[in-house]
């Protein structure tokens, strides 16, 4: 039976070039923070793939810290910010995020409300998954003096839309507000470059990019303060304390550097399979209805796509026992599968959420891939309506 991964957005395979730089480099001994020579050969890798980095998310490379993941990254500018903040002006309560953003900024955000007493606004979506710029605007000028930080994701995992940053920017500096984005998603895939955004922070993560798990970067704007999470070594500009991992930094900017050298025809590539994909299910499933926009100012290989009269999670199943992996999007807590949050912010009802399926695409697919998943969906789809019970 053929194996077909459907679900590159929540990891992607390790490139070449990334196994091979994290081979290379931990074969090497050295703390990059020791000062004998095995140290000083570590610190020079992990700089120069900071500056490699920083040329291609147009940063400067003291604005890069390594972190451990796109959670932590998240947690640091989510909590980070809002601590120091506060500290500097005692108003400051308010964190506006988006109705969507992944649990690592929804979470610490919820957090910081219940245990920090911090006031979060979700700044609505509409049903194609576009923030709501109007609402974002009246209460960044209704409310500024009291506002903390501002994050909105650069593109959604679920849906693949990509946000209108630059324009939030814009209407946060008006007030010199914090605008932290996770662009964990858009890294490799779309343009993105800190400076032209005009960021305060952003979060990458190498393992949505060819890199591989446990190495990410949260980039903070150079001279700003925030709190640390991590304290003891006073690595990364003494914001992320503990030992630097130099194997998993080098492969990180290999893959990302791979990623963008080639991210228009990747880009093309891996749309035109997404079309297809669309056009085979539409094509043998006739009632299915897009959650995510066809076209337009999206990533080029997520499709969520609902499946009237179905339960998401026994699709899942049966795709995986036809070979082919896919996503619900949404959590499953206590056997219990929860609609999703981000279609529920679209506007999707509960029943709608709980029958929908995220198809996400990489450079790995090929067009037979979509003509095995054309052969067996019908079938996938029979079955899982007949176990629907309502
Ligand atoms: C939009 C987004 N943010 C953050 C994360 C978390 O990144 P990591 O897996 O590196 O913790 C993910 C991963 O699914 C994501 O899709």
């Amino acid at each position: 039976m053929p194996q077909v991964y459907f679900d590159h957005a929540s990891t992607t395979p390790i490139s070449s070039v990334a196994l091979e730089s994290f081979i290379e480099q931990t074969k090497l001994v050295g703390n990059p923070s020791s000062l004998h020579s095995y140290g000083r050969l570590a610190r020079k890798k992990v700089e120069e793939s900071r500056e490699t980095l920083a040329n291609l998310i147009g940063c400067h490379s003291s604005e890069i810290i390594f972190t451990s993941s796109g959670t932590e990254a998240n947690n640091l500018a989510i909590k980070g910010i809002f601590w120091h903040r506060l500290r500097e002006d005692p108003r400051r309560k308010l964190i506006l995020i988006s109705s969507f953003e992944h649990h690592a900024v929804l979470d610490p955000a919820l957090w910081l409300g219940e245990s920090e007493q911090a006031e979060i606004v979700m700044i609505g979506v509409n049903k194609d998954g576009y923030i709501d710029l109007d609402q974002m605007e009246s209460v960044i000028k209704d409310r500024h003096e009291e506002i903390a930080l501002i994050s909105v994701m650069h593109s959604n995992n679920e849906v693949g839309t990509i946000q209108p940053i630059k324009e939030i920017a814009k209407l946060a500096e008006v007030y010199q507000i914090p605008l932290h984005s996770d662009a964990v998603q858009s890294l490799g895939k779309v343009q993105l470059s800190f400076k032209d955004l005009a960021l305060f922070a952003m979060t990458v993560s190498a393992h949505k990019v060819g890199g591989p798990v446990g190495v990410a970067a949260l980039v903070l704007k150079k001279g700003v303060d925030i709190t640390p999470l991590l304290h003891g070594g006073g690595q990364e500009r003494d914001i992320r304390s503990g030992t630097i991992n130099a194997a998993g930094i080098a492969s990180f900017v290999s893959a990302t550097g791979s990623a963008m050298r080639d991210m228009e025809s990747n880009y093309q590539k891996v749309f035109a399979l997404r079309a297809k994909l669309i056009s085979t299910i539409q094509g043998q499933v006739s009632d299915v209805r897009l959650n995510s926009p066809l076209e337009g100012e999206i990533l080029p290989g997520i499709a969520n796509i609902e499946f009237p009269s179905t339960e998401s999670d026994s699709m899942l199943l049966l795709f995986d026992a036809e070979g082919i992996a896919c996503s619900t999007g949404s959590a499953c807590s206590a056997g219990v599968q929860e609609a999703s949050h981000v279609l529920i912010a679209m506007g999707r009802s509960e029943a709608q959420a709980r029958s929908s399926l995220r198809f996400s695409l990489g450079i790995s697919n090929s067009e037979s891939e979509i003509e095995y998943l054309e052969a067996c969906i019908k079938r996938v789809i029979d079955r899982a309506r007949a176990a629907y019970r309502g």
